[in-house]
């Protein structure tokens, strides 16, 4: 007996997988690289290489993640999530939605980088059909470092992913003991642990050391209730996003209607989507070439006030209600593989 309670705990402290439990969840964990599995040649550098733990590699370092599921797992690639591509995003969607419709699945984790988490997060929760919790998770500190977030971040994730609570709410991230809506969620700190906020409407609930409470509920449609879908052949239409601050040199602007197959331009305008007045001939041959405009915000919380400055209407613009630039690009791009109409793509503004 004492033999069998030291093999189990000395098991349990190594991190080593039990065979499956039919008592337990089933959870997918999904790598594709970042910081969490980033590595450094000293426990305080700041200089490190994102995405070079493999997902085997991350998993074992997490004692007591098979405590809480059966854990399986597949690497879909290993990036700085600065270096993700439009297809990178296809290609996980169609992992994601292969784990989602596997009935042996319970829920999805997905391991990422944070500096576009946000963009991942809010892709997939528009694109994939399930009612399964999908939980990005990620870390601020690589691997190596000295009290690495990691681990903990990552255990917390899967049991945010196990909670029975967390089904039908859309694709959420878990950082930090918080937990987020992927709509509303954005990194607001270049390194500190605490990088992540919900700037309209604090965070949807916590998750402490594996225990999980929600306080409130992502309000917007997401998965099942979108009409985006994606396969790997899909082609996401290019849609660039401009900066505004004073003194833009129109210039520069015109060289953007030079890109080839650009198809749509998301404004991050200054502080209530409000564009230069003498970018109005910019504005014009834009959409003289089909180009359609989302307006959104630099100031990084708040909505954008619909025909603001008559922008709207005068030049036949879309605002962004309370979508960040980045995200306001995603909306656009799956809006345009449907239609090109602006009332429509209005209200999907309006909707998801
Ligand atoms: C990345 O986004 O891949 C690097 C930064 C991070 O994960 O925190």
């Amino acid at each position: 007996m004492r033999k069998i309670l030291l093999t189990l705990l000395l098991s349990a402290s190594l991190g080593v997988s039990f065979a499956d439990n039919a008592n337990k969840p089933t959870v997918e964990i999904l790598a594709t690289g970042g910081t969490i599995a980033g590595t450094a040649s000293s426990q305080t550098s700041t200089i490190y290489k994102a995405g070079s733990l493999t997902a085997e590699q991350l998993i074992a370092s997490v004692n007591g993640l098979s405590d809480l599921a059966n854990i399986q797992y597949a690497q879909v690639y290993n990036k700085d999530s600065g270096d993700i591509t439009l297809s990178d995003w296809l290609h996980l969607a169609s992992e994601v939605q292969k784990a989602a419709d596997n009935p042996k699945i319970n829920a999805i984790v997905i391991t990422h980088g944070t500096d576009t988490m946000e963009e991942t997060a809010y892709f997939l929760d528009l694109v994939i059909k399930t009612n399964k919790p999908i939980i990005l998770v990620g870390a601020m500190r690589p691997a190596t470092s000295m009290s690495s977030d990691g681990p903990l971040n990552l255990y917390n994730a899967v049991a945010v992913a196990i909670d029975k609570q967390s089904s039908s709410r859309g694709v959420l991230v878990a950082m930090n003991e918080k937990i987020f809506d992927s709509r509303n969620v954005t990194k607001t700190n270049t390194t500190e642990a605490e990088a992540f906020q919900q700037p309209n409407g604090g965070t949807i609930g916590n998750v402490n050391m594996g225990k999980v409470s929600y306080q409130s509920i992502a309000t917007r449609a997401n998965t099942n209730s979108t009409p985006f879908s994606v396969n790997q052949e899909s082609k996401l239409p290019d849609v660039e996003i401009i900066y505004e601050y004073a003194g833009v040199n129109p210039q520069m602007l015109d060289h953007i209607l030079d890109t080839k197959g650009l198809k749509g331009l998301v404004i991050a305008g200054v502080g209530d989507g409000n564009i230069p007045s003498y970018e109005k001939d910019f504005l014009i041959k834009a959409r003289k070439k089909g180009i359609v405009i989302v307006r959104s915000s630099r100031v990084g919380s708040g909505a954008v006030s619909y025909d603001y400055n008559n922008l709207d209407t005068t030049y036949d613009l879309i605002a962004a209600d309370n979508l960040n630039p980045q995200k306001a690009r995603i909306l656009l791009m799956l809006s345009l593989m449907k239609t090109n109409n602006i009332k429509q793509i209005q209200t999907n503004f309006s909707t998801y």
